[in-house]
């Protein structure tokens, strides 16, 4: 692990990875060039333009890497939001195009707003239909109720990888064994999942997925999408042709270049044994706080096939946007949110079958590349304090 990030110095315990994670400055350090003397344009043939595309290149490369991809497989976008949506309109109007009349796509209920607004808004479109799976009370999708719910018109499966609040982890290899057999496409979004577990395209049999900067250590505002050779899209925004013409606009190359910076320490961090480091951390901070809340803590989402970092936790009695507005120590996320004075419970956690009450008692925990056991045991000590001070709900 590197030295502590300078983001995170005297500041509240940072508790919220999978919001977003802090730039690595090695990140930063890859970058800097493409945001100073390395300006020149991807499209231009002096040696300006070909420094710039000899620098997407590599990124391009780097990111294919990471998921066992082909570099000539990865399209660059401005978000993980715009990937999704490039993925599943892009899909639908690709098939609409090539002569399915009525296109139908599959998805479930857990999804990220991201995928949810465009099935929503393919659905504004006539003939398009989208059928919205439930999960189980971890979380997870059956397999068989997506080979059930596909018909003659079903074009695209689009399934998460890893939800973002429970760290609940889908059986993407199952689902692609009944994609394939009915020759529809699948994506999957793997905002969260990549640069956390090992992620490859063919393990999981998958045609499009969806890679975001910004869990992994590069910023906000980039991201990718794996498109399988020969799967067509028809792009959502158009013009010069840039990204395969999947995503036209002159090129991000500083952000490109970080993407592919932290795809490289990704792989690394995975080989040197990340993945086990958080797991053993996040198993910490719940056996703690189980052990100073006796009683009043219970795991939201899947007990194995999880995220190795997210710990989704149930406090009995306790308000999780009260509790994380009087721990000022440690900085977490609450699943629900507060609009115009009343508070809404999560919409993954009550599809997970949740009553209202307990959706409202839960508390994101999510830990990532700077944090350590000693961080665990101080937001342990802070939270279980909070939660003996403040009045039962
Ligand atoms: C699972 C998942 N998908 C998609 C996104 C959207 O990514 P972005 O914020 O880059 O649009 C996020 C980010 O919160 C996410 O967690």
């Amino acid at each position: 692990m590197s030295e502590q990030h300078p983001g995170l110095l005297d500041r509240p315990i940072y508790l919220d990875y999978n919001a977003t994670t802090p730039i690595d400055p090695q990140v930063f350090a890859a970058m800097t060039p493409y945001l100073t003397v390395d300006f020149g344009n991807p499209s231009s043939s002096h040696v300006f333009g070909r420094s710039a595309h000899g620098a997407m290149d590599q990124a391009r490369s780097a990111v294919a890497a990471l998921i066992g991809a082909a570099a000539s497989e990865i399209v660059f976008t401005g978000s993980g939001s715009e990937a999704d949506a490039l993925a599943i309109r892009g899909a639908v109007l690709g098939a609409r195009a090539a002569g399915t009349d009525h296109p139908h796509v599959v998805t479930q209920v857990t999804e990220h707003p991201a995928v949810l607004a465009a099935c929503r808004d393919l659905e504004l479109l006539r003939d398009v239909a989208v059928t919205y799976l439930p999960v189980d009370g971890s979380g997870r999708v059956d397999p068989g109720a997506v080979e059930s719910a596909i018909t003659p018109d079903t074009v695209l499966v689009s399934i998460m990888h890893a939800n973002n609040e429970t760290g609940t982890t889908q059986a993407i290899a199952d689902i692609a064994a009944v994609t394939r057999a009915h020759g529809i496409l699948l994506h999957t979004d793997a905002a969260q999942s990549v640069g956390k577990i090992t992620v490859d395209v063919d393990d999981l049999g998958v045609d499009l997925l969806t890679v975001v900067g910004h869990k992994m250590y590069a910023p906000k505002g980039v991201a990718a999408l794996y498109v399988r050779t020969g799967v067509h899209l028809l792009p959502i925004v158009g013009g010069g042709g840039q990204e395969h013409g999947l995503r036209a606009g002159t090129e991000n190359v500083a952000y490109a270049v970080g993407l592919g910076r932290a795809a490289d320490l990704a792989g690394q961090a995975l080989v040197d044994g990340t993945t086990a480091r958080l797991a053993a951390l996040r198993d910490l901070l719940e056996q703690q706080l189980r052990e100073r809340l006796p009683g009043r803590v219970h795991l939201h989402g899947h007990p194995t096939e999880r995220l190795p970092n997210t710990l989704n936790l149930g406090i009995d009695d306790v308000s999780a946007l009260a509790l994380l507005a009087d721990l000022p120590e440690v900085a977490a996320s609450a699943g629900s949110a507060c609009h115009a004075g009343h508070d809404d419970p999560s919409p993954v956690l009550t599809a997970m079958g949740l009553p209202r009450q307990e959706a409202l008692s839960a508390v994101r925990l999510s830990l990532g590349r700077w944090s350590t056991s000693r961080e665990v045991d101080d937001a342990a000590d802070a939270i279980s304090t909070a939660v003996l001070r403040s009045p039962r709900t």
